[in-house]
């Protein structure tokens, strides 16, 4: 075991996103353009043996959580594989913990391999519920595929799941309660996101916003929601409705962010560590883990930990977006 991942702020890291592919079978209009991205190259994408040399090393140092992030997880056929090998890691406090972030097409096929496979839990991104609206969101007509995912998850012994939308206005803003019923159906806790600036095109505009006030404001109509209190390192702030003990998360990265619980670190598909979503500087393991260079895995994971900025700034003058989009560093 090694020493735990503190960064300059105090803050102790125990949570590794690990972005498998930056490719997606949607292409959400808040994420990626019609056409798709410039793809990274398929021989830069990380084998099974290297993610799990990297985890492993993590995982040494109290990393607990692994997520498995994409672009869309469940395009790499090897997915059970990797699964099966990072979930028997066992870090200073014990086994490890692997979850999955899916858009859900074709998971309720892939579920009992990835359950037999260690898989702990899973979140699902469902913005609406509206075939058309789902079409023209994602510029594919798969709301179907999604909801079978979904309502298999829920099925599954990867229950309770959560499930992510992101709150646009004109878009789905109309649609909050009806989303939030759908998830108290199937027994899942639905969180509303607030968009944040990493479209691959750079279009985000604030006034697309809708805020966590604005969401708190359209539920408070329907149902008395209680703070659940403590959220620890989550970036969910939960509420209870009607006093409980279904909940409701709101995630305010722009107006209320949580950097200041913030225990994540992530590891893009092209092996390059990054200690923000938004931040500018990445820690490429690539030397380390195929060029023989000096240094190792370590090395590099605390060099990035102790880079970590206090706070994104992505609500503040003079903030300029990463480079790459979201679909290639991992929601
Ligand atoms: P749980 O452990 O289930 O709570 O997972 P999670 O909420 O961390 O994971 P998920 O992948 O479902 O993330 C939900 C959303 O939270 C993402 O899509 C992002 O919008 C947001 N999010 C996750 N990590 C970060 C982060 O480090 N910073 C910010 N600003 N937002 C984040
Ligand atoms: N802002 C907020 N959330 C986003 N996601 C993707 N792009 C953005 C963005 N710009 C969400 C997806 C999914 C998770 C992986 O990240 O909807 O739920
Ligand atoms: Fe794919 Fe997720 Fe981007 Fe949508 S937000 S295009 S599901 S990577």
């Amino acid at each position: 075991m090694t020493a735990p991942l503190v960064d300059t702020h105090g803050r102790v890291h125990s949570d590794l996103r690990i972005s498998l592919t930056d490719r997606c079978s949607l292409r959400c209009t808040y994420c990626m353009p019609e056409q798709g991205n410039e793809w990274l190259a398929r021989e830069s994408i990380l084998t099974v043996d290297e993610i799990v040399q990297i985890a492993a090393v993590a995982v040494a140092a109290g990393v607990n959580t692994l997520r498995l992030t994409g672009g869309e997880p469940l395009l790499r056929r090897d997915l059970a594989e990797i699964v099966s090998r990072l979930s028997v890691l066992e870090g200073p406090g014990g086994p490890v913990e692997v979850a999955m972030t899916t858009n859900g097409i074709g998971l309720d096929r892939r579920l009992p391999e990835l359950i037999d496979a260690g898989l702990a839990r899973v979140n699902i991104s469902l913005d609406t519920l509206r075939r058309d609206r789902f079409a023209a969101l994602t510029r594919r007509d798969r709301l179907d595929e999604v909801l079978a995912g979904v309502r298999g998850a829920a099925a599954s012994a990867l229950a309770p799941l959560k499930l992510n939308a992101v709150a646009m206005r004109g878009v789905n803003d109309d649609e909050l309660v009806e989303l939030v019923e759908f998830a108290l159906s199937i027994r899942a806790e639905l969180r509303f996101i607030e968009q944040m600036p990493l479209d691959v095109s750079h279009t985000w505009d604030r006034t697309q916003l809708v805020t966590r006030e604005e969401i708190l404001d359209a539920l408070g109509e329907r149902w008395r929601l209680v703070p659940a209190g403590e959220r620890e390192h989550a970036p969910a702030e939960r509420f209870l409705l009607d006093g409980g003990p279904a909940s409701v998360g709101v995630i305010a990265s722009v107006t209320a962010p949580f950097c200041a619980g913030c225990d994540r670190l992530r590891l893009t598909a092209d092996g390059q560590l990054r200690n923000c979503l938004f931040s500018r500087s990445e820690y490429d393991l690539v030397p380390v883990l195929r060029g023989g260079a000096v240094g190792d895995i370590d090395e590099v994971l605390r060099a990035c930990v102790a880079g970590k900025r206090r706070s994104h700034g992505i609500d503040e003058p003079g903030f300029v977006q990463p480079r790459r989009g979201m679909n290639a560093i991992g929601g």
